[in-house]
């Protein structure tokens, strides 16, 4: 199949694209790059061996985005692309909204233009909100979110969900991610935040190579095992073929599907911490500092529907996560700026 990705430069998207054509599908890649590098494009191709035909585009330009789908007979598309700093989305709603909401209503209206009927998207454990108790399963509803990503993610799913009610020859498939961490084996790709990392395994991993000081740990009095958070971390190479497996399910049925894709199995900040010194052999200095609003204590994912329906499940446990992660940020300090070491 002839797969379309949408902000296919990002840390998700590359990682799938790489996986995509591993399986034998091909790809189609365009990105406007506000939060990557056309570098990647380079490694994705010298890691498969194969040219990737890119574009840097805007995908809410809907001009962009119809060459590209009449230049390319495109079978599906994967809808990576979005803003997705939590904290930046509080202080920059309109952004949010706009970029998120924007490009997702015009993917669709090229697709009906170009008769592409099928679309995977990148939803968030975030939709299941403040109020359903875990793990979380995909007959919940949708809940509270607690900022404006969240809301865009909920609100996206709804228009996907209208627009394959609407339309019999749709297939949606919604893909509800759970905490992506980890990198390609090889080193040569992985997460690369822009400034300051929101997010815990990047923070970790900069400490770790020396590029900030020390790890705060927002918030120990949870009531959790060892009183901070935990959260269900899931390799990015198994989320990567998780959409491999949903591509092909989104080829044989119509409608809306939803899936966890998550392992399972929570893990604290604590256990992070831990397993990363143990898999790199690096000290992780830390502090402790006050709750980050808006976080839950604990949720993970009951995966059971994915392992059932797609034949999916992850494989790779803590250690190879955290070793993946070291073995990128290692080889690449500065991200995708310097190259490999
Ligand atoms: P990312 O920022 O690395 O990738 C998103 C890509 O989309 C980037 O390359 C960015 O340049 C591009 N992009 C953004 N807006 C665009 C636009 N208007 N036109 C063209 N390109 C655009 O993020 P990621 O971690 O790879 O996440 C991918 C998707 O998965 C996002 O929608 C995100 O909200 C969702 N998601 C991520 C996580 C996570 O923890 N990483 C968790 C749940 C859901
Ligand atoms: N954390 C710290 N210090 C840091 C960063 C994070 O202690 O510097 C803690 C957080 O408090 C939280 C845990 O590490 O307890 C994980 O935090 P992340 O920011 O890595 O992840 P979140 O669970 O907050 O959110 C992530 C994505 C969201 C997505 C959500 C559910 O960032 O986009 O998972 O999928 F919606």
């Amino acid at each position: 199949m002839l797969v379309f990705l949408a902000g296919g430069a990002g840390y998700i998207g590359s990682h799938t694209a790489v996986e995509l054509q591993n399986s034998g599908h091909d790809i189609v890649i365009a990105d406007n790059y506000s939060n990557s590098s056309p570098e990647v494009i380079k490694r994705i191709s010298e890691l498969t061996h194969r040219d990737v035909a890119a574009y840097e585009a805007d995908v809410c330009d809907k001009a962009a985005m119809l060459r590209i789908m009449t230049a390319h007979r495109i079978d599906c598309v994967m809808h990576f692309a979005g803003l997705k700093a939590v904290g930046e989305s509080v202080k920059k709603p309109l952004a949010y909204y706009r970029n998120n909401i924007d490009a997702t209503l015009t993917l669709l209206e090229c697709m009906q233009k170009c008769d592409i009927h099928s679309i995977v998207f990148s939803s968030s454990a975030t939709v299941y909100g403040e109020e359903n108790p875990y793990p979380y399963v995909e007959t919940m509803p949708r809940g509270r979110c607690s900022n404006p990503y969240g809301w865009t993610k909920s609100m996206m799913e709804q228009i996907l969900e209208d627009a394959a009610r609407a339309d019999p020859r749709l297939s949606v498939v919604l893909l509800r991610y759970f905490n992506p961490i980890g990198a390609h084996q090889s080193g040569l790709l992985g997460e690369d935040p822009q400034g300051v990392p929101n997010n815990l395994m990047p923070y970790v991993a900069q400490v770790a190579v020396g590029r900030r000081d020390h790890l705060t740990i927002f918030g120990h009095d949870y009531p959790t095992p060892d009183g901070t958070c935990r959260r269900d971390y899931i390799h990015v190479m198994d989320l990567a073929a998780g959409h491999v497996r949903a591509v092909e399910y989104a080829a044989e049925h119509k409608g809306t599907a939803v899936f966890n894709l998550g392992t399972g199995m929570p893990y604290s900040v604590l256990d992070i911490v831990t397993a990363f010194e143990r898999n790199s052999g690096v000290r992780v200095r830390y502090e402790f500092g006050p709750r980050r609003e808006g976080d839950l204590p604990e949720f993970w994912a009951d995966a059971d529907k994915a392992r059932k329906i797609l034949g999916w499940s992850a494989s790779r446990n803590l250690d190879d996560m955290c070793r993946d992660s070291w073995n990128w940020q290692k080889r690449n300090p500065a991200g995708y700026k310097t190259g490999c070491l």
